[in-house]
């Protein structure tokens, strides 16, 4: 990927996003709609990956055909509500290594704190995709990708549902080899860290936990 940040603006995916932005949307709603665009949001993201060919038959003859190359591409969700996007990525990608990293966020210093972090071997040979539906400050983000890069992954995307300019800013200082896919760049971070117009709290909303 050339550009350091790509918004996905295909109507089906901002049609989506509207319904899911909306507070009126219920859980399980919330929840089918970010599936159906994670897969949309995976084809954007996953566009360029290596190609190769192999022989098969068709019922009429041999061919050449394209087939996926080089090692599984790794997830890594960026717990909890990465977990949203990755069960929609894992249904076009089921073979996909998967890798859990665990930080929340202090409420008073908006800091990520690390709790988990369990990621795939190989990661130096992998295209590596971490997932966060929400890019807000970017600290959690930046954080994230730190852990993904000490265990030596060097091809890296970062994909998000929402981001606000501070998070791709800062995502940007902090890393600019790693290509960030959006569905939407909203206006602002308002005074405690929430993107505005933004859709709330992502984990809450997914998990009909408030
Ligand atoms: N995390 C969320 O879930 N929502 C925001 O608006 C910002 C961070």
């Amino acid at each position: 990927m050339k550009d350091h940040l790509t918004i996905v603006d295909h109507p089906l995916v901002q049609h989506k996003l509207t319904l899911m932005r909306d507070v009126g949307t219920s859980t399980a709603v919330f929840r089918q709609l970010l599936r159906e665009i994670s897969h949309l949001l995976a084809y954007e993201v996953t566009r360029e990956l290596k190609m190769t060919t192999r022989e098969i038959e068709t019922p009429l003859t041999k061919m050449n055909a394209p087939v996926l190359d080089g090692p599984k591409l790794a997830l890594v969700s960026i717990l909890r509500a990465g977990n949203g996007l990755l069960d929609g990525m894992l249904d076009l990608i089921p073979s996909a290594r998967v890798g859990f990293v665990g930080l929340y966020r202090d409420e008073e210093t908006l800091k990520p704190v690390q709790y988990y972090c369990k990621l795939p071997s190989g990661l130096n040979r992998r295209l590596v995709i971490a997932v966060d539906p929400m890019l807000a400050t970017g600290n959690s983000s930046a954080a994230a990708i730190d852990l993904i890069k000490e265990q030596g992954a060097t091809d890296i995307r970062f994909l998000c549902l929402l981001a606000a300019p501070e998070g791709v800013a800062r995502m940007k200082e902090a890393h600019p080899d790693v290509p960030v896919v959006t569905a939407a760049l909203d206006e602002k971070l308002n005074e405690v860290g929430y993107i505005m117009p933004g859709l709330g709290d992502a984990g809450d909303r997914m998990f009909g936990t408030k």
